[in-house]
């Protein structure tokens, strides 16, 4: 890939960079030629590596690392210095957790990204860039249609509300010196250097080829999904667009045609893993009543944002990773947000 000019090189913190998206976007934005500074708590990582998934990156005179955190006004003053541009990752990440543990959830997801914000506009820092998400939508009110970025958010879960509390916050703050954007991830899916294996078609996928029974709930219900790495390149995108394409902006990211129902899913993986099909179990329950299809038009047109990879692309990625022994237990707690 050609790397930027000197002039429009930049230094992009990164919050939350060791996690699954963000350890994918510390490697885009060093490979694009950027400056990169992260600052994590490293949530997620047991002794003696915490910080196994940027591990690759500290021989890297481009790459910086802050063990800190996003509600510490310290911290956040330290990893601001300098700064071109944040992309705000950093957050206590998905339904499960967030209800498990409500309290931290709104401390860092509410209170730790409104003192980053205030923080980066203290600093004159211009373009933010967050990490929403399509469960805003809830469920759709037309289950024959799709959602786009003009339908009514209907968050059903702590986490979304706070998403969507933080993005309104973002998005009506008028600053005209700051550049928010806000970027609705589908469910990620695929490899990273912290892979997860608590969402869906990496979770069916290990499920599978582990040889276990696969009970589905919900199998109608449809969702939008995108690669680690093209949610890594729709961030970096975002963050050194021009102003009047991101400014105060919502956007969804993924691709309209990659919206699937659970049952789909796991035809797709039974493809490749043809001896299990016998392992899927559909189970009539409404359990997750998150039900939407998401059209993904606007980013193409905004920042000119197109997906590289498909569901059935990241399923072949985690059979070969798992099933060469690369990923040797998938069943790691670090591979799990809990
Ligand atoms: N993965 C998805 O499918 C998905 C979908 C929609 C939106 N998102 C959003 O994208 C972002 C990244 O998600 P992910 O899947 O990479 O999650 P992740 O849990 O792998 O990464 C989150 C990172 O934030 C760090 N962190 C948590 N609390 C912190 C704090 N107080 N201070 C500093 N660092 C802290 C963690 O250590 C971790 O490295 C999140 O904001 C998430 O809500 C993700």
């Amino acid at each position: 890939m050609q790397k930027p000019p000197e002039k429009i090189r930049k230094l992009i913190l990164v919050t939350g960079g060791a996690g699954y998206v963000g350890s994918v976007l510390v490697d885009r934005l060093l490979d694009s030629g950027h400056r990169v500074r992260v600052l994590d708590n490293l949530s997620h990582g047991d002794s003696p590596y915490p910080g196994r998934s940027l591990l690759p990156f500290t021989s890297n005179d481009n790459f910086e690392f802050i063990h800190g955190d996003i509600r510490v006004e310290r911290d956040i003053e330290t990893a601001l210095d300098s700064i071109d541009a944040v992309v705000h990752l950093a957050a206590i990440v998905g339904d499960p957790v967030c209800s498990k543990h409500p309290e931290l959830a709104t401390e860092v997801n509410e209170r730790g990204s409104q003192l980053l914000c205030s923080l980066a506009i203290k600093h004159g820092i211009r373009r933010f860039v967050f990490a929403s998400t399509c469960s805003n939508y809830g469920r759709m009110v037309d289950a024959d249609g799709y959602v786009d970025e003009t339908s009514p958010l209907n968050p059903i879960s702590h986490y979304a509300r706070l998403k969507v509390g933080f993005e309104k916050y973002l998005l009506s703050l008028g600053e005209p010196a700051f550049e928010p954007v806000c970027l609705r991830f589908a469910t990620a899916y695929g490899l990273s250097h912290r892979p997860r294996f608590d969402l869906t078609v990496n979770e069916f996928t290990r499920e599978l080829l582990m040889n276990r029974r696969l009970d589905i709930y919900g199998e109608q219900f449809w969702r939008p999904y995108c690669h680690t790495h093209d949610l890594a390149v729709a961030c970096m995108m975002a963050a050194t667009a021009p102003s009047e394409q991101v400014a105060y902006v919502a956007l969804n990211v993924g691709d309209t045609a990659e919206n699937y129902q659970k049952k789909t899913l796991a035809e797709l993986i039974v493809r490749q893993l043809p001896e299990r099909a016998t392992n899927v179990h559909f189970v009539k329950k409404d359990e997750d009543p998150r039900d939407y299809r998401v059209r993904c038009d606007k980013i193409k047109q905004a920042i000119g944002f197109e997906i590289t990879r498909r569901v059935p692309d990241g399923i072949r990625e985690i059979i070969d990773a798992v099933g060469s022994g690369l990923i040797d237990n998938p069943d790691d707690e670090y591979y799990v947000n809990d």
